[in-house]
């Protein structure tokens, strides 16, 4: 079995899926302790290390390496501030790259990094890999395409070790987006298909706080037959569960609902079906708002499954 370090893990939906892919994850990292709490609940096996990725001076040797770099500075959601420390951490994940020099290595980021202000970023974060000796290939996969009943646009770094002769090729969709051309694809599952099972109204699992300007600033809401908004970190802008009322556009960025009936966010295990992951178990350790934020952060385990398992085989 070919083995992976993990950095920025997370909770584990990118490791989720390099397992079902058929990796053993032999290590993983992050700084946010309500991470490795759900991540150690929910996948055994694997040594997380919970430390700033500046501190960490060993790492095990292994065949690849993956980490999705945090994105403040060039998410839509976030400020988009490019010259932000937390936009260098690419640099750590270089430096491991450095010193596993694996066969192969896969980085997920947000779209917004090929955006026009932040391009010196991406295209400095290619000279680096290339650099350290691999090919290197990017896309922007959707993760609708693998059967995530969610609107997840992201980029991804693909990397092979140059000296193995091998070009990364990005798998095809499995997958047919409402209003594709016909083919012999499944439709991309919907918000029913992932949520439909679920508590109408699970109390203590959602986030209540009044909608505010901000939030109604655009459209939150998708039916039951579409795919969902994409999930966010941030619990107060999650998006709302099928069964609330829709938003009409009463003003160019300022929406309401079209009647007085309950309204509500998606909860955070329902966050979590629609990330693709299957049932978690969620432990107490903390709140509501650490539920939401290591699920909205994660990379959805069918996506991540799909890229590692287009590797080719070089272990
Ligand atoms: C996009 S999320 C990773 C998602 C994860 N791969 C998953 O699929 O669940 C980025 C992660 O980087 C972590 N992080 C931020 N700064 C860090 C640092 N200095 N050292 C280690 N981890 C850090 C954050 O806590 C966050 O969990």
């Amino acid at each position: 079995m070919p083995t992976a370090v993990s950095l920025f893990s997370g909770c584990g939906g990118s490791d989720d899926g390099l397992r079902a892919a058929g990796f053993d994850v032999l290590m993983a990292n992050d700084v946010l302790a309500y991470a490795r709490d759900l991540y150690t609940e929910n996948f055994g096996g694997t040594e997380y290390v919970l430390k700033d990725i500046r501190q960490i001076k060993h790492f095990p040797s292994a065949d690849l390496l993956i980490g999705c770099y945090p994105c403040q500075g060039f998410s839509q959601a976030g400020v988009r501030q490019p010259d932000r420390n937390i936009n260098f951490l690419y640099r750590e994940f270089v430096r491991a790259l450095r010193l596993i020099k694996p066969k192969a290595f896969v980085v997920e980021n947000v779209s917004g990094m090929v955006r026009e202000d932040n391009f010196h970023l991406f295209q400095n974060q290619v000279v680096r890999f290339r650099t350290s000796g691999y090919r290197v290939r990017s896309a922007i996969l959707d993760a609708r395409h693998f059967g995530v009943a969610q609107e997840r646009r992201r980029l991804f770094f693909v990397g092979i070790r140059s000296d193995l002769g091998e070009t990364y090729e990005f798998p095809h969709p499995t997958h047919r987006l409402p209003g594709e051309e016909p083919s012999s694809l499944p439709q991309c599952p919907t918000i029913k298909d992932a949520i439909g099972d679920l508590p109408a109204w699970p109390e203590g699992e959602i986030d209540v706080q009044p909608f505010h300007w901000y939030y109604l600033s655009r459209n939150r809401y998708r039916g039951w037959d579409e795919q969902s908004k994409t999930i966010v970190a941030s619990s107060r802008h999650a998006p709302l569960h099928p069964s609330s009322p829709k938003l009409l556009r009463v003003h160019t960025d300022k929406w309401i609902f079209e009647s007085d009936a309950p309204a509500r966010r998606i909860s955070y295990r329902e966050a979590a079906r629609l990330q693709g992951f299957g049932d978690l178990r969620f432990p107490e350790t903390q709140g509501i708002a650490s539920r939401y934020r290591v699920i909205g952060n994660a990379v959805p385990p069918p996506v991540f499954k799909a890229v590692a398992a287009a590797l080719p085989d070089v272990w």
